[in-house]
């Protein structure tokens, strides 16, 4: 997170740098996009693995919000590069866990590098990986016991509102299977007002069901807690 926005204001640092050398009220715009750049590198900083292995505490948060016996099926919706289906095979050891990707454009991740990654931490006999739509899963009802999906739902579908795509996650969890969403929960624009989503929520027929506001954890740094970084964060956790 961070790497496009840091190459961005830099470089426009560096442009109106040149331009406040002949106007010099461009120098003001200069040190902003200079210090844009610097928040971006701590950003960065902070969820690198050699920094503030704020990636992994993310991941972790969806796991330990997961309340399951680690029996049976477990999907991961949006699963990247792997990791969170990888940790929850893991934490699982008697677990079939599929992870499931559009793979688009704008991220560098694969099928191929999730493979990859399983193989490498030793969980490929029991995970796989297909591309699929998170808006329309291939699976029927109830197929899961467990289902966990970390700050995807916010991407998926051009409507503005991502209810469906929370409807469409829990219709594929057994009648009593578990399930850990986490994503920008908190943005009203995608999911409107938190107490009336819960109800809505219960209303689908969801025995329980609970908001969790990760944002604030104690890990999560006062300085990321801006909307566009790690402000809106919440999950959302409960028995189907
Ligand atoms: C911010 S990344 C999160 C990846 C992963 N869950 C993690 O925690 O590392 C968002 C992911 O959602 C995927 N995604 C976006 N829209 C999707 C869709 N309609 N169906 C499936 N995956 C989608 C993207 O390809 C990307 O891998």
């Amino acid at each position: 997170m961070g790497l496009k926005e840091n190459y961005l204001s830099g470089f426009l640092g560096f442009v109106f740098l040149g331009l406040g050398l002949v106007f010099w009220v461009l120098i003001i715009p200069a040190v902003l996009f200079f210090s844009a750049s610097l928040y971006f590198l701590y950003v960065r900083y902070q969820f690198s693995s050699q920094g503030g292995k704020l990636q992994d505490r993310i991941w972790s948060l969806v796991l330990s919000n997961l309340d399951w016996n680690g029996e049976g099926r477990a999907l991961d919706i949006g699963c990247g590069n792997g990791a969170l289906t990888i940790k929850l095979a893991q934490q699982n050891p008697k677990a079939h866990i599929v992870g499931i990707d559009c793979w688009g454009k704008t991220w560098e991740y694969s099928k191929k590098i999730c493979e990859r990654n399983a193989m490498i931490e030793g969980v490929s006999e029991r995970v796989v990986f297909q591309k699929a739509d998170a808006l329309s899963l291939p699976f029927d009802d109830g197929y899961f016991n467990a289902v966990v999906s970390n700050f995807v739902f916010h991407m998926v579908g051009k409507a503005k509102d991502k209810r469906g795509v929370v409807r469409e996650a829990l219709r594929v969890v057994k009648k009593g299977g578990k399930f850990s969403f986490q994503d920008e929960f908190l943005l009203k624009q995608l999911y409107g007002d938190m107490d009336d989503l819960i109800e809505t929520i219960r209303s689908w027929g969801i025995s329980k069901v609970e908001f969790v506001q990760t944002r604030d954890t104690d890990f999560v740094p006062r300085e990321l807690k801006l909307p566009f970084i790690l402000g809106t964060m919440g999950l959302i956790k409960g028995t189907k």
